[in-house]
């Protein structure tokens, strides 16, 4: 994993943050689903947040109880910097979602183009696992992936595609599929990236 984290550090290291290609101005769909589907004083974990946007439209929302949790050091220092004014209403975890350990369980579950990076079958089964155990009874895993009409690598890495059959079968039974949408995402360079949305809710 210390490769992993070099690898992303590196990324984060070496680019303009507002370049890299999953960059977004707002986080529209992320934002507009969690606004729908969760309270305010809702505990909510953005998994490999990077420097996303989400959690500050969150915070201007009235959001207060925010977990972000990246692999970087060099991201999840840039986003303490930027929300340095809300360190009650934000935690921190510099650590790979894959060694997750925590007291809190939260209602919504966030993860914007992470799991599709977990390409071997243990990797998939650690964080599934993680997201059943961390993730209330009731509560929401919002997951965006590329879809497959979209890449096969992002950041020279190679990623898994999902539709709704294969993340549904994947997850297995424990979580009910509430919605999923597709989005084109435009990347900085100026071509764009098929993602999909999937809304899930735990039983
Ligand atoms: C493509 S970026 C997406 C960032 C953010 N979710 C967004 O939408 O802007 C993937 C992020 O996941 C982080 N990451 C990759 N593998 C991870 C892992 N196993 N645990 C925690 N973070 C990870 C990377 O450092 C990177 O910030």
């Amino acid at each position: 994993m210390t490769d992993t984290l070099s690898h992303w550090d590196k990324v984060y290291q070496s680019k303009d943050h507002t370049q890299v290609s999953w960059h977004q101005d707002h986080a529209t769909l992320s934002f507009d689903w969690t606004l729908k589907y969760t309270q305010k004083n809702d505990t909510i974990i953005d998994v490999g947040a990077g420097v996303s946007i989400l959690a500050d439209n969150l915070l201007d929302e009235g959001y207060t109880d925010l977990s972000l949790l990246e692999l970087s050091p060099t991201a999840i220092k840039a986003t303490q910097e930027r929300l340095k004014t809300h360190t009650n209403e934000v935690s921190f975890y510099n650590e790979n979602i894959l060694n997750f350990q925590s007291d809190t369980q939260f209602d919504l579950w966030h993860d914007r183009a992470v799991f599709h990076f977990l390409t071997n079958k243990k990797d998939q089964k650690t964080y599934i696992s993680k997201l059943n155990q961390y993730l209330k009874p009731q509560g929401y895993f919002l997951l965006a992936t590329f879809a497959p009409t979209g890449p096969k690598q992002c950041s020279e890495l190679d990623i898994v595609q999902y539709d709704k059959d294969k993340i549904t079968q994947l997850l297995g039974k424990g979580f009910r599929l509430i919605k999923t949408t597709s989005e084109t995402h435009p990347h900085p360079n100026g071509s764009t990236q098929d993602f999909n949305y999937f809304l899930f809710q735990k039983d």
